[in-house]
């Protein structure tokens, strides 16, 4: 910088009135001045009135290279601009946080919790056939959001979840999962309208550093698994501040003094990267009505949207939380409708381990019980959420994207006073319903787990030490569970399929159904999948069917061996008669053997292709299948 900008650099600082102050609370910071652009002395005016003077401490160290101070304050304002408010905001609502947590505030000091009023469907009925039909009806106004920035540490994988294969028999992933499921959305919503339609639903994948590269390459070479380039829009997650004690004081990092310590925000930050990404406004003004959000490794989700979008507009929901029905004291958040004293009411995910205090303290004695049905009459919140559009844009317009935060210290002794490690301030995207009105339309839709739910999230080590009867949530119960509900879908449309037999992978027992996968084309609605079964079909417990077509009818199918079929979109078969041959067969395989690609030693199992009949159908036509 010449001698004349310094000069202006002093008369702005007189100007605006902190020279004094500016040189007193940062004397090592003032020495630098020549460095910084009016926009960076704007930022640490104010890091010095948030009282962070203490990041400049070691700004008159000799020997410093200029470069890491420019670092700094790149790195300052881009902490400054991700955040609603900025980084003053941020530190602001820190200090607020921490105080209540120093006070060990209760957030539900004043609510008292009821049950609050949704729609339980079950799978197959005449209500869900018509909710599945007014889901598909809507789904081309929908714009679905994966939030995909998690680190997975749980499940420890080296990869990004969404490359996983959701099950291998196909060896789909879970990102093609969803991009083909949302395109047969596309697909079967646009074919309800007189002469079709051009809609392209929109989907929004959200990263962060730890997955933003690697997301774009696997999109990049698959092309897009179909979907027009141009439909998907990636949204990348920045990491916060972390803070050294209760007056949220920024922490640096060890190894480098001129480096704020970060931490992921967590997967609200969705909510704000959508409203300040312009997009809610595009679509609103694209006569959309719906944004569905989903997160990484669900392999059955899909099987579940239609019918709750159905639920969202029968029922005009602005906000639709999917569930599963839970088991008292169950590992699994609870929806819950609290009140307040003072009139408030919000209907809210509440964490397990706080609702049976919750209910004790609020006059209700045995707490988190079962009901007659044998669950608890709270749902268990599944984190897949149905918004309004119009609603949703109006309540971010107030809060400017920003939603309710938490904070989570570990303290180094009952004082609470210091940490025994830099913490930081943390959001969740189902708590968005926190700040909306008690006008607000918020309810629920219930499906059976093994319809809905069925995550990835924990090791093979941590899984084989789940107590008996919990879920295991692992890759090997994942896929099972994808088995199991092709399986149990089938049987509803008519299909003799075989019962399970169970196996132990990884430690871990599961039920073993036939592995039966469909593209998402083949089946988007139950009416859609009886449409495509008929006559006497039967299906052994050993058997494997893979249908990759949309217009691939059974008829009359006994299938006893492994039995793929690829078909192009406008060819039609129909499978008939008898199918059997030695089959795929399930190998076991430890977690630890190195030797196995990780994808698969996670699931503790290979399949080992002994014989299979394989048809393609690669040009249009109709066609028989008949061995
Ligand atoms: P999880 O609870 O599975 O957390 O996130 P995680 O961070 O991925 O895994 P662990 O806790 O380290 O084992 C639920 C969903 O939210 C996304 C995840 O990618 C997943 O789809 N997520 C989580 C984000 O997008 N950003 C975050 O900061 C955190």
């Amino acid at each position: 910088m010449s001698s004349t900008a310094i000069e202006s650099t002093a008369d702005t600082l007189s100007r605006l009135g902190i020279n004094a102050d500016f040189a007193s609370s940062a004397p090592n910071l003032h020495k630098n001045l020549q460095l910084l652009s009016s926009g960076q002395i704007e930022l640490a005016k104010m890091l010095l009135e948030m009282g962070q003077s203490h990041l400049f401490e070691h700004w008159a160290d000799p020997g410093v290279d200029d470069e890491e101070k420019k670092g700094f304050f790149d790195q300052v304002d881009r902490l400054n601009s991700s955040y609603p408010g900025g980084l003053a905001s941020y530190v602001k609502s820190a200090r607020q946080l921490l105080a209540d947590s120093q006070s060990g505030k209760n957030p539900f000091d004043g609510f008292t919790p009821s049950v609050p009023k949704g729609e339980v469907l079950t799978f197959g009925d005449e209500d869900f056939i018509n909710f599945e039909e007014a889901g598909i009806r809507e789904a081309q106004k929908a714009a679905f959001v994966l939030v995909a920035g998690g680190l997975g540490e749980r499940l420890g994988y080296n990869g990004i979840k969404v490359a996983l294969p959701a099950e291998t028999a196909s060896g789909t992933c879970f990102l093609q999962y969803y991009i083909e499921s949302v395109l047969a959305l596309q697909e079967a919503s646009c074919r309800l309208v007189q002469g079709g339609c051009q809609t392209r639903i929109p989907f929004v994948i959200m990263t962060s550093d730890d997955t933003h590269a690697r997301t774009v390459e696997l999109l990049e070479s698959n092309s897009y698994f179909g979907m027009e380039p141009a439909q998907v829009k990636l949204l990348k997650q920045e990491k916060v501040a972390c803070l050294d004690d209760n007056d949220a004081r920024l922490a640096v990092e060890h190894r480098n003094k001129y480096r704020i310590q970060t931490k992921p925000h967590g997967h609200g930050d969705v909510h704000a990267l959508l409203f300040s990404s312009g997009l809610l406004k595009i679509w609103h003004d694209a006569g959309l009505r719906w944004v569905l959000f989903f997160q990484d490794t669900n392999g059955l989700l899909f099987k579940a949207i239609p019918a709750s979008l159905g639920v969202s507009s029968t029922r005009q929901y602005h906000v639709n939380s999917l569930a599963v029905p839970r088991r008292a004291k169950e590992a699994i958040g609870g929806i819950t409708k609290l009140t307040h004293a003072d009139g408030r009411t919000m209907v809210i995910n509440v964490e397990y381990n706080q609702l049976d205090p919750l209910l004790r303290a609020t006059g209700q004695v045995d707490g988190d019980v079962n009901d007659e049905t044998g669950f608890s009459p709270f749902p268990g919140n599944i984190n897949q959420l149905i918004l309004e559009l119009g609603p949703y844009i109006e309540e971010l317009t107030k809060t400017g994207g920003a939603i309710k935060e938490f904070v989570n210290p570990k303290y180094k002794d009952a004082s609470k006073t210091s940490f025994k490690s830099a913490t930081r301030l943390e959001c969740m995207m189902q708590d968005y319903p926190k700040t909306l009105p008690p006008s607000a339309r918020v309810g629920f839709t219930v499906m059976d787990a093994w319809l809905a739910y069925a995550p990835v999230k924990n090791n093979p080590e941590d899984a084989s030490k789940v107590p008996k009867g919990n879920p295991y949530h692992s890759a090997t119960s994942g896929e099972m569970a994808i088995y199991r509900a092709n399986s149990l879908i089938l049987r509803k449309a008519g299909v003799q399929v075989a019962n399970p037999v169970q196996q132990v992978f990884n430690g871990q027992e599961v039920e073993v159904w036939p592995r039966i996968t469909w593209k998402p084309k083949w089946g988007p609605t139950f009416a859609e999948i009886k449409r495509k079964v008929c006559g006497n079909c039967i299906i052994s417990q050993s058997s494997t069917m893979v249908i990759k077509g949309r217009n691939v009818f059974l008829e009359d199918l006994s299938l006893d061996g492994a039995l793929l079929i690829n078909a192009v979109e406008d060819a039609g078969v129909k499978v008939r008669g008898s199918v059997q041959n030695k089959g795929w067969i399930l190998e076991n395989i430890d977690y630890k053997d190195a030797s196995v690609p990780e994808q698969l030693r996670i699931r503790g199992f290979r399949i080992n292709k002994v014989e299979q009949l394989e048809k393609n159908y690669s040009e249009p036509g109709k066609f028989s299948l008949e061995p």
